[in-house]
């Protein structure tokens, strides 16, 4: 099963409208127009429609970290899908660990927005994993298995825009990446139980993407795990010269 190599930078709260145009013009020239790899970026919401026109030509697309489930209403500060697509978003993240852990979203209000997200006929990278405590008390695959629940919301016709990240939360932004093994573990475990789920064709086509503390230096032997298809960047993904090696790690 051969499955297109996926690197996706996520920008968190990062940025003016002058560092986003400069980075997105940065990623848009290392990853031009190839196929080979898919890429795609996720500013913040203020500073999408500047990083889109810098996009220009290239085959980067453009991602949103988070949305609404419902598609308007009297939901204050908040964005929809349908809002997200019509600036031209492609993707969109739901549930990064800060999602859940900072800002208290629940497995059933993810779900909601996985749906929100499919429904709107977006691409969705849906992020799971677990806490460090989670990990030393051998919880680990009991966490992703709940997390998973919100899958079987997803319809078959739905299932070729959902892509998977798996971001341990002891990894994030903490410089300790999970060890290629680790990653492998948990990804197989991902696929798995996605297959119990959207069945055994979707799960081999699923694109599994690993995030937690990655850079230039060990993306090549995450990438070479089986069932490790891209990687979710964080920090690294704020330097364009970071996140082109990356990118180079990835599909030459
Ligand atoms: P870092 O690469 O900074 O650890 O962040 C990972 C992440 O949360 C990507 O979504």
């Amino acid at each position: 099963m051969t499955r297109t190599p996926y690197v996706a930078g996520n920008w968190k709260m990062h940025g003016t409208r002058r560092k986003a145009a400069a980075l997105a013009r940065a990623v848009a020239a290392a990853q031009g127009d190839t196929t080979a790899r898919r890429c795609t970026v996720f500013p913040t919401f203020v500073h999408l429609d500047i990083v889109r026109r810098n996009l220009r030509d290239s085959t980067v697309r453009l991602g949103a970290q988070n949305c609404h489930p419902e598609p308007e209403g009297a939901y204050t500060g908040e964005i929809s899908a349908p809002m997200l697509r019509d600036v031209g978003v492609e993707s969109v993240l739901v549930g990064h660990s800060e999602r859940r852990h900072l800002f208290g979203e629940r497995d059933a209000f993810l779900a909601d927005k996985l749906q929100a997200v499919l429904e709107t006929g977006l691409e969705a990278v849906f992020c799971v994993g677990e806490t460090l405590e989670e990990r030393e008390s051998g919880r680990t695959f009991a966490v992703l298995e709940r997390q998973l629940g919100a899958l079987r919301r997803v319809a078959p016709d739905q299932a070729g825009r959902l892509v998977v990240a798996y971001e341990p939360v002891w990894a994030i932004g903490t410089g300790r990446t999970a060890t290629p093994a680790q990653a492998q573990e948990a990804h197989a475990e991902v696929r798995r139980l996605a297959g119990a789920i959207l069945g055994a064709d979707a799960a081999a086509t699923l694109p599994l993407l690993y995030g937690g503390s990655v850079k230039p230096g060990n993306a090549p032997d995450l990438l070479a795990q089986d069932d490790v298809d891209g990687l979710l960047v964080g920090g690294a993904s704020l330097d364009g010269d970071s996140f082109a090696d990356i990118l180079g790690a990835a599909a030459p």
